[in-house]
């Protein structure tokens, strides 16, 4: 069954309502800017370039896109497909194209580039492999069919059905279900973990390969992601695991030197404190964390497999835009 996450139809934006899942597959409508913008803030769509396309065609849903873009921008902070769509969305009307055009626009193009990631990604998967994935980077995280990292595990999958996959969980928003919820879809094998686990399989050998997606990276390779990033990247390098990251383009920042300038989304404690916590509990919940690029062993994007980011500004610069 193809997932369809974003989808305009009708003059409205339908947004599978990804906080309802998986117990409930019911799609949110939106019909102004500031529902898509509430959409967003409050994680019924979610994932970087999820995000991008869904506030590309919230812009389709304003009179004056040049003025309701900021409604979008600041729904939240970190993943920077966001801004590069909500630029590009405006820039294409500037020149005097529809708003709902360029949206369609953006989306295809994301579409068009998970599924290079999903194939030049798959090429570095062996038969039998045991993948390590944080967070969801599928169908849902991206309104497109592959993903970006579980897009390149699908895409693996497809040419050899015996991998399987570890899982986190990933507190506290459990994008781990949504993550068991699509590969359940597809009947390719695999355990949830508690975040907690990564590292003892890892030590056990049972991990050949870990590949997580990205909200935003530096110019230098450090790279902001789901908060626990970090601990997988750290404990891949210390027991020789590769540490993977997939994404487009549309998820570089290449305008800020290192992963210092991110702003991290601290989100409200009460997603943390859950009700085995005595009342009153206080806690702290950023939403993502940084790694710096020196735990990279490759970044996967739709031109190829890059050690080092020049390579990628390189390749993005050599094409006609
Ligand atoms: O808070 P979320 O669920 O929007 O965070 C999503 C992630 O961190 C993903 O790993 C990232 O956007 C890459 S998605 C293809």
């Amino acid at each position: 069954m193809e997932i369809k996450a974003i989808e305009f139809r009708d003059g409205r934006l339908a947004l599978l309502d990804q906080t309802l899942l998986p117990h409930k597959t019911e799609y949110l409508e939106c019909k102004t800017v500031s529902e898509v913008a509430d959409a967003i803030r409050d994680m019924k769509v979610r994932g970087a370039p999820a995000i991008g396309i869904t506030a590309a065609y919230g812009l389709a849903l304003s009179e004056k896109p040049e003025d309701d873009a900021n409604i979008l921008l600041e729904a939240r902070p970190t993943a920077v497909d966001l801004k590069n769509a909500v630029d590009f969305v405006l820039s294409k009307n500037l020149d005097g194209m529809d708003t709902l055009d360029a949206a369609k626009e953006w989306h295809n193009m994301i579409e068009e580039k998970c599924k290079k990631i999903a194939e030049n990604g798959a090429t570095l998967v062996k038969d039998g492999m045991k993948i390590l994935t944080h967070c969801n980077t599928g169908s849902l995280a991206t309104g497109v069919s592959y993903g970006t990292a579980l897009g390149v595990i699908k895409k693996a999958w497809e040419e050899n059905e015996r991998i399987f996959v570890f899982v986190d969980e990933t507190r506290p928003r459990f994008q781990g279900a949504l993550t068991s919820w699509e590969l359940r879809q597809l009947g390719i094998a695999h355990d949830v973990i508690v975040d907690s686990a990564a590292g003892q399989f890892m030590k056990r050998g049972e991990v050949d390969f870990a590949i997580v997606g990205a909200d935003r990276i530096a110019a230098n390779g450090d790279f902001a992601n789901k908060i626990g990033t970090y601990q997988v990247a750290v404990l891949a390098k210390e027991n020789n695991v590769p540490f993977y990251v997939a994404a487009p383009f549309s998820s570089f920042d290449l305008g800020i030197k290192s992963g210092d300038e991110i702003k991290i989304e601290e989100r409200n404690e009460k997603e943390v404190v859950l009700d085995v916590y005595p009342e009153g509990t206080r806690a702290r919940n950023p939403a993502f964390d940084v790694t710096p690029s020196r735990y990279v062993t490759a970044f996967i994007t739709e031109f190829g497999i890059h050690k080092k980011i020049k390579e990628v500004e390189e390749a993005w610069k050599s094409i006609p835009v």
